[in-house]
């Protein structure tokens, strides 16, 4: 069965990865029979822990690993079956190391992948210069990539992503390790593609970027697709939670150690943050447990308490370590 002409860019039903154990291990179900769509122009956040199947799942996507089991259709076509037609169309940042010629200067990069495209000359000379511009590297572009800095290749690496004009992106945490600005831009330039018609799949840890950036949201834990919709449809999926948000002077590590046994109390996370500790408590609904948090906090220098809107985080945690459960 193959999905219709006018079926979404990225269709996938039950898809599956297992890596065979090695060495008497057993055997390591990465994705475990997860389905979603991804609509066109669409950008699709996957979030989970480390270990939790993201990559593998772009590199089934991206025609780089075959499924165990399940489907998948890319443009209309089986990822199993039609990898060749597929790739001309797609594109990946999947974030480390490979994927760039050291060696070789930015500029001469995007030239080397252009061919490798077959993309007319002519076109590809002023296209390489346009994204050079709008990766902010034209004056770089003739230093070696081995020379450039961590955020400045991850930055032509987005660009080298762009040459074939993909109509399906993949990136793999694009905005890992750079600065806040140029994850801004990153995040815009992301945004504006996806307004221009592309398709985009990402993982990202930081849940701003997920909910500034994303259309809709899977969540996937050990391999399975956990929750799934757009950030604010998530945070309603665990309403059964209120937050409670104390922030204090001193480390809060016996309070917090004394709510988490406390009935009623579902997660408790703790951030050190300069100046002041930060203490986030799901709480079930309807437990009124303000007091019980305040006592708990007694003898600290409290500068803040009270309830709060639960934010992506707030849904993510819940979800997962329900899940891990
Ligand atoms: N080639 C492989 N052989 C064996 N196991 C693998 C292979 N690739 C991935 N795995 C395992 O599959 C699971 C999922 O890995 P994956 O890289 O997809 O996670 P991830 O969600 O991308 O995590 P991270 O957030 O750390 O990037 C992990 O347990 C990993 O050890
Ligand atoms: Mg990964």
């Amino acid at each position: 069965m193959s999905p219709p002409e006018d079926a979404p860019p990225i269709v996938v039903e039950g898809l599956t990865k297992v890596f065979p154990g090695k060495r008497r291990r057993p055997d390591k179900t990465a994705v475990d029979s997860i389905s979603f769509h991804v609509d066109k122009g669409e950008i699709f956040g996957l979030l989970g822990p480390n270990g939790a199947g993201k990559t593998t799942t772009i590199r089934m996507l991206s025609t780089m690993l075959i499924p165990t089991s399940g489907k998948a259709w890319v443009l209309g076509r089986d990822v199993t079956k039609e990898e060749v037609a597929i790739r001309k169309r797609i594109n990946l940042v999947s974030g480390g190391e490979r994927g760039l010629y050291y060696r070789l200067t930015g500029r001469q990069n995007l030239r080397f992948f252009s061919e490798l495209y077959g993309i007319d000359p002519k076109a590809r000379d002023r296209r390489i210069e346009e994204l050079l511009e709008l990766v902010d590297l034209t004056e770089s572009a003739d230093l070696r990539v081995e020379d450039y800095s961590r955020g400045m290749k991850q930055r032509i690496h987005i660009a080298r992503s762009l040459v074939n004009d993909p109509e399906v992106l993949f990136l793999d945490e694009p905005t890992l390790g750079l600065d806040p600005e140029i994850a801004r831009e990153i995040r815009a330039l992301i945004r504006r593609m996806a307004d221009m018609g592309t398709t985009i799949l990402l993982t990202t840890h930081y849940m701003f970027e997920a909910e500034e950036l994303c259309d809709r949201i899977g969540i996937i834990s050990e391999g399975r697709l956990v929750a799934l919709g757009n950030a604010l449809e998530l945070k309603d999926s665990v309403n059964n939670a209120t937050v409670i948000h104390v922030e204090t002077r001193e480390d809060p590590y016996k309070a917090v150690e004394a709510l988490e046994g406390m009935e009623g109390v579902l997660h408790v996370t703790s951030d050190r943050v300069p100046g002041r500790f930060i203490v986030r408590m799901q709480v079930e609904h309807g437990s009124d447990l303000l007091s019980e948090v305040n006592e708990a906090m007694r003898g600290l220098r409290v500068l803040r308490i009270g309830y709060d809107e639960p934010t992506l985080e707030d849904t993510y945690i819940s979800l997962v370590s329900d899940h891990e459960r």
